[in-house]
């Protein structure tokens, strides 16, 4: 594997290999000096362009505990206030000579971009609407540490599907590992087509109590129009998952952060059922595996700043990207 780009980047084994790492770095976290010297002499570049509280922590603390080198860059107060575009940032910073690139951005398809303009490994943080590839490797991970197994179980995402790159990288990775998938919410919020990733769509929540895993997500109010969702009222009435509509007996996840009150009431958050806490901490070992399973046993980056041909920018992506 050279880069992390997309879920689809993994089949069923891939998955597994880096899950079973993940479970092998768990008792690295747990011990009193939580270090292996594994990346020893490698650097990893966190370059964010946008917030991130669980994802860039996790990947600075996954780094460090493999002694990697990291340099955490967030776009904020750097010379992208003064117009740099993402390859010339992603240029100047290759002159520190990164083996990995950890790359959130608002731009879908920015992470493969990058992958075309330097010699470091690439791992999607998150690029705009499309992907979130290690957010649904650590799902799979908590699920299966919840579960044993994943296969078969029926997992219903829920709520603003039509903007979460984590649904995307969801539905792939569970049904992957042989569950099944439902998505439900608003028809507003479920873009037109989902299905053909293999899940079903449902548009209320009568049927809900059929789930083994409720996974519900984020109401991304930045990224909506008022016409999506008339008030978050209205949505909560429907579609909040609370303690009426979550049974005693199934999972709660969500990737976080969490609206409280909006898509999860308070008290199915401090549940007993709420996996969300031990979804954060299975970022970190995951993360790991993910640094492990790029630069373990690769040779540094060759090629110096611009030495490669700059990829073609398609016209419609932003300005700023090149
Ligand atoms: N789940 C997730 O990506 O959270 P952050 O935005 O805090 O990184």
């Amino acid at each position: 594997m050279n880069h992390l780009l997309s879920i689809e980047d993994l089949d069923r084994e891939a998955i597994e290999r880096i899950i079973a790492q993940a479970a092998r770095f768990a008792e690295v976290s747990d011990r009193e000096i939580k270090k292996v010297p594994t990346l020893r002499g490698r650097m990893v570049l966190n370059l964010f362009y946008e917030a991130s509280t669980r994802t860039r922590s996790s990947f600075e603390l996954a780094a460090k505990r493999l002694s990697a080198d990291v340099v955490n860059f967030a776009a904020s107060g750097s010379s992208v206030e003064k117009g740099e575009s993402l390859k010339d940032t992603v240029l100047t910073l290759s002159a520190h000579k990164p083996d990995a690139i950890v790359l959130r951005t608002p731009w879908a398809g920015a992470a493969a971009l990058v992958s075309q303009w330097c010699g470091a490994a690439i791992v999607n943080a998150g690029d705009g609407k499309h992907e979130h590839p290690t957010q649904a490797l650590l799902d799979v991970y908590t699920l299966k540490d919840r579960l044993g197994s994943i296969e078969g179980a029926s997992v219903w995402i829920v709520g603003d599907v039509a903007h979460s790159r984590v649904a995307r990288s969801n539905i792939i990775a569970f049904q992957r590992m042989g569950a099944r998938v439902t998505v439900a919410g608003p028809p507003t919020l479920i873009p037109r087509g989902i299905e053909t990733l293999g899940c079903e769509v449902r548009f209320t929540l009568d049927e809900l109590d059929s789930a083994d895993v409720v996974y519900a997500l984020r109401m991304q109010r930045e990224r909506m129009g008022d016409t999506q969702v008339p008030s978050l009222r209205e949505y909560s009435a429907l579609y909040q998952i609370n303690a009426r509509r979550l049974s005693p007996r199934q999972l709660l996840m969500h990737p976080g952060p969490v609206n409280r009150g909006v898509e999860l009431s308070g008290e199915v958050i401090d549940s007993p059922q709420a996996v969300i806490t031990a979804q954060v901490e299975a970022g970190v070992v995951v993360r790991m595996a993910v640094l492990y399973e790029l630069l373990a046993g690769r040779r540094g980056p060759s090629s110096a700043p611009g030495q490669r041909e700059p990829s073609t920018v398609a016209a419609d992506e932003p300005r700023q990207l090149a």
